[in-house]
């Protein structure tokens, strides 16, 4: 793997989630009524809180009390639906972890065999499974410098990285849910013929011009349904994609690499390439596989979640505005958001205890 080319390691490192990720729940009223604390340690915005509620855990209880099934079902296929259709995406796949979804993209494309070669550009300043599934599958990374405004992917200089090294891959991540410089980078990838993904596993909600929502704007989008995330289901990711056989490919992979999520004409095709009769093909893997699936009990409150994620994305735009209000003092990230379904507040300081009492004292 390649290092940054003048990576923002110095940068990296006083970056700091200052105020907590936004939660779900608003923050006005810590911001607005605390006074100084005596110490630090008592600044009191939990870093995460739950958004699965009482009503949807008795919900789910009592959905498993009626004997459903809990294994990848039905739940499942109406999750991935609805999912697919808040986020105006044709397929969605429900993992069981956003590094799993990561992973899956990863896997698809490279057993799509139509990747040009296995050169893939990664950003600087990323979760680690954003990178590790490109090393872990043989891929050849180079990690790219951030944006110093939005710390999504530098786009100075990319022309002449794809002229040059010609990687069949771009890799996003839409930092702390602000999206990328999303116009240059899609007529970059156009122009050159890159691959585009989306890790935008902090970025659930936020959209862009024309109300496109990050994650859709690519090949492939990821989502994270991890605690503290947008939504919540335990653990759980998501795959999205416009893409048939890419979607295809993924289900398969999801599932030890069989066929038996498979469209029909598709799973035909398989039995026919490979002489695989009825009855063998539901024990034939086709492809690598592995087993990412979650679980219909997941599905089941994720659907619950999924009812109120307009109202999330809308306390967490609102939260992030109230921080930007309020913390005037400080850097912070900025991008074309058209909504911004934040993550957290970033800043950079040298001392990060200066944002902390700032914060303790409502503003500064
Ligand atoms: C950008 C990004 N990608 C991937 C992940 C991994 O998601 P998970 O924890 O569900 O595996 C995270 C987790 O926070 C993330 O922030």
């Amino acid at each position: 793997m390649r290092p940054p080319v003048k990576a923002l390691t110095q940068f990296g490192s006083i970056l700091g989630m200052i105020g907590a990720r936004l939660s779900n729940k608003s923050n006005r009223a810590f911001c607005r009524s605390l006074g100084a604390p005596s110490t630090l340690s008592n600044a009191q915005v939990r870093l995460a809180s739950d958004t699965v509620s009482r009503e949807e855990l008795e919900a789910a209880a009592k959905w498993m009390l009626e004997s459903n099934q809990l294994t990848k079902g039905p739940q499942t296929i109406e999750f991935e639906k609805e999912f697919a259709a808040y986020m105006g995406s044709r397929f969605a796949v429900f993992v069981n972890s956003g590094s799993s979804a990561n992973l899956l993209m990863a896997a698809a494309l490279k057993a799509s065999g139509k990747l040009r070669n296995m050169k893939v550009v990664c950003p600087a300043v990323a979760w680690v499974t954003t990178v590790t599934p490109f090393t872990q599958l043989g891929f050849d990374v180079t990690l790219w410098d951030s944006n110093a405004s939005n710390l999504g992917i530098e786009t100075a200089g990319l022309e002449d990285l794809f002229i040059k090294e010609r990687p069949a891959i771009l890799v996003l991540v839409h930092v702390l849910g602000h999206p990328n410089s999303m116009t240059e980078i899609v007529a970059l990838c156009e122009q050159y013929d890159v691959v585009l993904l989306e890790d935008s596993c902090e970025a659930l909600g936020t959209s862009v011009i024309d109300d496109v929502k990050l994650g859709t704007i690519g090949l492939a989008g990821s989502f994270s349904f991890y605690y503290g995330h947008h939504i919540s289901t335990i653990e759980g990711g998501m795959v999205v994609t416009d893409d048939f056989d890419l979607h295809q490919l993924m289900l398969s992979l999801r599932s030890h690499g069989w066929s038996r999520d498979l469209d029909n004409r598709v799973k035909q095709e398989l039995q026919k390439q490979h002489d695989v009769d009825d009855f063998r093909n539901l024990y034939t893997f086709y492809h690598h596989g592995f087993n990412f699936r979650s679980t219909d009990l997941q599905a089941f409150i994720g659907r619950g979640q999924l009812r109120k994620i307009h109202e999330i994305v809308a306390t967490r735009s609102a939260n992030h505005a109230l921080y930007s209000e309020l913390l005037t003092g400080f850097w912070t990230q900025k991008s074309d958001a058209q909504l911004l379904s934040s993550f957290a507040y970033g800043t950079a300081v040298l001392n990060r205890s200066e944002v902390a009492l700032a914060l303790s004292k409502g503003g500064g």
